[in-house]
């Protein structure tokens, strides 16, 4: 086993068409450390994990995963390398139930990573447990949401990508969420979410990186980027 770090990202440009969106993005994740990818709506958080994840037509960059170099890899390899991610518009299929949306999700055991059947997920969301036979078209936002990251763990990844994971669910459920991703991390697991909200990045993250018109502005412990009010005001909405 490498002593690589679990994720890094040097140098990384994207571009969309003719638009340059992303410039020299360079970011780490430890093994077993929870980063939070914070910056305003439009700051690039999304395209960066999109990047990350290989679907992006046009990036350059390196990306090593797990000490080995996934830039050019397409998405299916990077996810079969262990590396889950739960986009933001999150869709669950809306015709099969939560257990067959599980099952899609379905990928063997690896060496290292926490390992995850459906009862062990609906300890973790004790409401998806509930309703194991609803169809995903037949849940709230929410209950989505805990489907698809749990669907994502079903993959037994050993770092998963969480996009906006608080974004558009009732505090309930943002609550759980915070919950959900202190539990991932005792079991091991390393994440990297994007988030707007401070409040939230700070009840789960070790370290933080603020993303602005495609740049990294700031990056430091989470505690540092709770003090500095400077980043704060120009970069988040805080
Ligand atoms: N498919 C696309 N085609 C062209 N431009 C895009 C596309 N997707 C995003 N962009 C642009 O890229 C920039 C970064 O967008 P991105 O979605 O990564 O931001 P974000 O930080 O995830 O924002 P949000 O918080 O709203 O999700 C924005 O200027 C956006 O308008
Ligand atoms: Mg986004």
């Amino acid at each position: 086993m490498s002593s690589e770090p679990m994720l890094k990202v040097s140098g990384l440009n994207a571009f969309y068409g003719r638009a340059h969106i992303l410039f020299d993005v360079g970011l780490e994740v430890g093994r077993g450390e929870v980063v939070a990818l914070m910056g305003r709506n439009g700051a690039g958080k999304s395209t960066t994990m999109k990047a990350v994840m290989g679907l992006l037509p046009r990036c350059q960059g390196e990306v090593r995963f797990r000490g080995t170099d996934i830039g050019s890899l397409p998405p299916y390899r990077i996810s079969r390398m262990g590396m889950g991610f739960v986009p933001e518009d999150r869709r669950v299929f809306s015709d099969l139930t939560v257990m067959e949306n599980l099952d899609t999700g379905r990928q063997p055991p690896r060496e290292g990573a926490p390992q995850w059947t459906p009862e062990k997920l609906f300890r973790l969301f004790p409401n998806l447990g509930e309703m194991p036979k609803r169809p995903g078209g037949h849940m709230s936002g929410g209950e989505q949401q805990m489907l698809t990251v749990s669907r994502t763990l079903m993959g037994n990844p050993y770092l998963v990508l969480l996009d906006e994971p608080s974004e558009g669910v009732a505090p309930v459920i943002v609550e759980q969420m915070a919950n959900m991703i202190l539990e991932l991390k005792r079991e091991g697991l390393s994440i990297l979410l994007s988030e707007q909200n401070l409040h939230f990045a700070e009840l789960v993250s070790d370290r933080a990186y603020v993303l602005e018109k495609g740049q990294i502005r700031f990056s430091g412990t989470i505690g540092e980027l709770a003090k500095n009010e400077t980043v704060r005001h120009a970069y988040l909405s805080v």
